[in-house]
């Protein structure tokens, strides 16, 4: 019988969640079930308890906004989802443990790997913002490269993130000076259709620019990069699929490829 696995958020409809893991169910041959589920803002534990009563459910993926309820609600926590404060990836055990575990940060790795090369263990990285999305990435980046800076609106914040995981702070406007061989917008500024206000020679000097936002177009980050001449400029849709990679894995000791799905979400209109 086919295990039952969901992605839960609010909103949900736009989640690529459920065709991703359906890809690579065919590729890995394991028959899985993975729906969306919209949980309404309030009382994340409490429908989360109401769907493990009604339902058979093995796992589950967890995304905006209720990465820090899924951390709470998790009995066990793997170390990288204790450092991020957050979890994206519920096991539900057969003793009624719920496992939380975060794959955000190794998926973005495992992307940047791919795009930037082996080096990556070489690389100094800058990078904007310092909310849940930069947490997520600060859990896994410091030991796969040389240095990770981080820069925020909020100065503040970014030194206080950067004293928790041991890493470096500089002021926004303050980054143009050191030089940076990969730029990541961990900001919610895209959102707005913003960008972070970022010098535009730290962007032109980087080998790499990298938007944690995935979309059709070109984000108003990777605008700004491309305009400032970076010649390699990416989105976070690498990243989105990596993370679900490694979910699957997690759910069902197979790591699916991630290249196929990746080439046919980019050529899907
Ligand atoms: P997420 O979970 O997506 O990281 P968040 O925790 O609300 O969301 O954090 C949003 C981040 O984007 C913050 O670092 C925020 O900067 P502040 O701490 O100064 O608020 C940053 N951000 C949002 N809009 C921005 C903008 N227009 N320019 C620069 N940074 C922006």
């Amino acid at each position: 019988m086919s295990r039952r696995f969901y992605v839960i958020g609010n909103p949900i409809e736009h989640s690529l969640s459920p065709v991703i893991h359906a890809a690579f169910a065919r590729e890995t041959g394991i028959p899985i079930v993975y729906e969306k589920r919209l949980f309404a803002i309030e009382d994340f534990d409490g429908q989360l308890q109401q769907l493990l009563k009604t339902e058979k459910v093995s796992g589950a993926n967890v995304t905006v906004p209720f990465k820090t309820k899924a951390y709470e609600a998790s009995r066990t926590l793997s170390g990288r989802a204790r450092r991020a404060g957050a979890v994206n990836t519920l096991s539900f055990r057969k003793d009624g443990q719920i496992v939380g575990d975060n794959t955000d940060g190794i998926g973005f790795v495992r992307d940047v790997k791919r795009l930037y090369g082996e080096n990556l263990d070489k690389a100094h990285v800058l990078l904007l913002g310092a909310g849940g999305a930069a947490r997520g990435l600060l859990a896994v980046l410091p030991e796969f490269v040389e240095s990770v800076t981080v820069a925020n609106r909020t100065e503040a914040k970014a030194v206080s993130l950067a004293r928790e995981f041991g890493v470096f702070s500089c002021p926004l406007e303050g980054a143009y000076g050191s030089s940076w061989d990969i730029v990541v917008n961990a900001t919610s500024a895209s959102l707005n259709g913003a960008v972070p206000a970022v010098d535009k020679r730290v962007l032109s000097s980087a080998s790499l620019c990298y938007d944690l936002m995935y979309s059709r177009v070109a984000t108003p980050f990777m605008q700004q990069a491309q305009c400032a001449g970076c010649p390699n400029v990416h989105d976070g849709l690498g990243m989105l699929v990596e993370q679900a990679a490694e979910s699957f894995r997690i759910w069902n000791g197979i790591r699916p490829t991630v290249e196929p799905v990746l080439f046919w979400l980019r050529a899907t209109p």
